[in-house]
């Protein structure tokens, strides 16, 4: 099963993530837990380029192809094979925050974005994804609150955040069975509740499949 978690800057991703890894391992669930840019050593070093505050030169189709190749080696290198190893996958971020950063905040082109993705996953698409929902300011001002510096992304102005935010909801409207919005304005453990209620039906819902 492969899980993916997005959201706008400081929605409290990593804390969801690492509570729900627990409480699967607890659960005699093998997990990998990884995230995007990133999750291979040489998606790291992507990652890098990507999120250096140095890097304002980066154009906004270098950027696209850099979040691409990342992703194309993550897949090869780490989900697919994890997959195969029975595990569950968590990622935070995917093939979404491309269509919401570089497409809906950059505004680069949709269609051309969408097959890009196509190419870097090779068709994988996550069983189930949570999109954290909270207003740009606060997950900004959380963000620059909890890691003292922002990186070259999330510097960006808030009209960008926004479109950005306005892209994940537009995303999350096409595919309802895929994307659950979570309200995450609610505390830490109220949102992992939903997350886990929401899982375990989803979990259920394969294993019938599996056995049949
Ligand atoms: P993170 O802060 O959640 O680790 O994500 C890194 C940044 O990269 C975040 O600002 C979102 C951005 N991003 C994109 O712009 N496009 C992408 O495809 C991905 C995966 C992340």
């Amino acid at each position: 099963m492969f899980i993916t978690f997005e959201g706008t800057e400081g929605s409290g991703k990593t804390t969801q993530i690492n509570h729900l890894a627990n409480k699967l391992s607890d659960a005699c669930y093998s997990v990998q837990n990884t995230r995007e840019p990133g999750g291979s050593n040489i998606g790291d070093q992507i990652r890098e380029i990507l999120l250096s505050p140095a890097n304002e030169k980066l154009s906004a189709t270098s950027e696209l192809l850099l979040y691409a190749a990342s992703r194309a080696q993550h897949v090869r290198e780490i989900i697919i094979p994890a997959l195969k190893n029975g595990k569950i996958v968590i990622s935070d971020r995917f093939s979404d925050a491309t269509v919401a950063y570089q497409g809906y905040g950059r505004n680069l082109d949709l269609v051309l974005i969408n097959h890009l993705n196509q190419i870097a996953t090779d068709g994988l698409a996550p069983d189930l994804t949570f999109l954290l929902n909270l207003p740009v300011e606060i997950g900004l001002q959380r963000a620059s609150i909890s890691r003292g510096k922002l990186d070259r992304i999330e510097r960006e102005s808030l009209e960008f955040h926004e479109r950005v935010q306005d892209g994940y909801l537009a995303i999350a409207k096409e595919d309802t069975n895929r994307i659950k919005i979570i309200d995450a304005t609610q505390p830490i453990d109220v949102i992992f509740n939903e997350i886990w209620s929401i899982l375990k039906v989803k979990i259920s819902l394969i294993k019938v499949n599996h056995d049949h």
